[in-house]
């Protein structure tokens, strides 16, 4: 053990995190709570290139805390799940849900994952706000190259840089106040943010996160003692000197950069010819959101189905509507509300009698091409414009197969 590895123990042996479910059934499944990297209602977005399939795959979660692996586990049945954790704490609750729930497909193990051995390899290794803890996050991606399949994904959420600085530049007051992981700071804590402007930006950062609500939330939120946060620029060069390259994003909070210039072809044009790092990099910038970064990673030699670093075709892909996000159609318009709270209206000729397709589409079930050929080629154009933007923005999934999971578009 290092002492990285002793603080963080002590901290989530203390601490549990998440704040936990306590009944999968009641508290997601009859609510319609999306789980992000359930790789059943997922599966298009963690493995575009691959038809959807039912057949076993192997999961590692790494960095588990109190519930992610359950509930993957309880989510994809068919799959077989290993969950790893430093934390016994917070493994005690996730073998509460393997109990309630008769969970047979988890095998859970307390340790640094770094020190776990397996022989054999897995098909997707889930590790969300985990890496950025330890002192070198660069061992864990090694660690999860090596223990990945060639056709394997990772899915990955480290914090980023910019949104998190106000919460940094206020957390050194606690510290400068020499305040502990404990009932009397956590208490202070609430107090102070209570007094502070409700426009300050580090509050807006907070209050827009339910982890003030909880103990645990505090303490990982503001009284964390190892953290990095990132650019997105030095996230994909760690990941490339791990010879691991950004497969897919989650959401649209770096990669949607397009839609500030849509409207002006010559920006639209100069933005298009920068290269993909320099696109991330200012979407970063210019959305402020990057709170959490969440994306799908694979291996460098897998680069052609990476769905930021090769050029789509357009009429090949399949698209569907992203998870919390709302969309509304007629014949004159498509209208969006993001996740984001950002709204977007695109006008177009729908057409009546070309409702239905456009729906399919929307629903993932056919190849946008099969909407291109319903217009003629100076409609196809336009059409093929914001189908471009929806795309480039992340306000639609992609997909190089049909996708399974039930979505549409009203
Ligand atoms: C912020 S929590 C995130 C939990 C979970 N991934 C989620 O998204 O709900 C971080 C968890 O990672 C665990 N962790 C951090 N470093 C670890 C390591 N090297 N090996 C195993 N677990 C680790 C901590 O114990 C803690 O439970």
């Amino acid at each position: 053990m290092n002492k990285n590895i002793d603080y963080l123990k002590s901290h989530y042996e203390n601490y549990n995190y998440p704040e936990p479910v306590q009944d999968i059934d009641k508290e997601l499944i009859e609510k319609n709570i999306v789980y992000y990297d359930d790789p059943t209602y997922n599966w298009h977005k963690i493995f575009p290139e691959k038809a959807f399939s039912k057949n076993k795959i192997s999961i590692l979660v790494a960095g588990c805390g109190t519930e992610q692996a359950a509930i993957i586990a309880k989510l994809s049945p068919q799959h077989e799940v290993i969950g790893i954790d430093l934390s016994s704490n917070s493994l005690k609750h996730q073998k509460k849900l393997i109990d309630k729930h008769k969970i047979y497909n988890l095998k859970l193990i307390c340790n640094d994952f770094r020190e776990v051995k397996f022989d054999k390899k897995f098909d997707l290794i889930i590790s969300t706000g985990v890496i950025h803890h330890l002192e070198n996050p660069g061992s864990a991606l090694e660690y999860f190259y090596n223990n990945l399949k060639d056709d394997g994904a990772i899915s990955l959420m480290v914090y980023g840089d910019k949104s998190t600085h106000a919460t940094n530049e206020l957390r050194k007051l606690f510290f400068k106040l020499n305040f502990k992981q404990d009932k009397e700071s956590i208490h202070s804590i609430r107090k102070i943010y209570n007094k502070i402007n409700p426009s300050h930006p580090g509050v807006i950062h907070s209050k827009n996160s339910s982890e003030l609500k909880f103990d645990s939330g505090i303490v990982d939120h503001i009284l964390h003692q190892s953290e990095h946060f990132y650019s997105i620029r030095a996230l994909n060069e760690l990941l490339n000197n791990n010879k691991l390259i950004i497969k897919n994003f989650i959401d649209s909070r770096i990669k949607s950069l397009t839609k500030f210039f849509y409207d002006d072809e010559v920006l639209l044009q100069k933005i298009r010819e920068l290269n993909y790092v320099d696109q991330l990099e200012l979407g970063q910038i210019l959305n402020w959101d990057d709170k959490k970064i969440s994306l799908i990673c694979c291996k460098d030699t897998y680069i052609k189905n990476s769905l930021i670093m090769s050029p789509l075709d357009l009429d090949n892909i399949y698209i569907c509507t992203r998870t919390g996000c709302n969309y509304k159609m007629n014949n004159a318009f498509i209208k969006i509300n993001l996740d984001t709270n950002e709204e977007f209206t695109f006008s177009t000729i729908i057409k009546s009698e070309y409702v239905n397709t456009w729906q399919e589409v929307f629903a993932g079930k056919k190849k946008l091409k099969y909407l291109f050929d319903l217009y003629n080629s100076k409609e196809k154009i336009q059409v093929r414009k914001i189908l471009t933007i929806l795309v480039e923005n992340v306000f639609v999934d992609v997909s190089f197969h049909p996708i399974t999971a039930p979505r549409s578009i009203k």
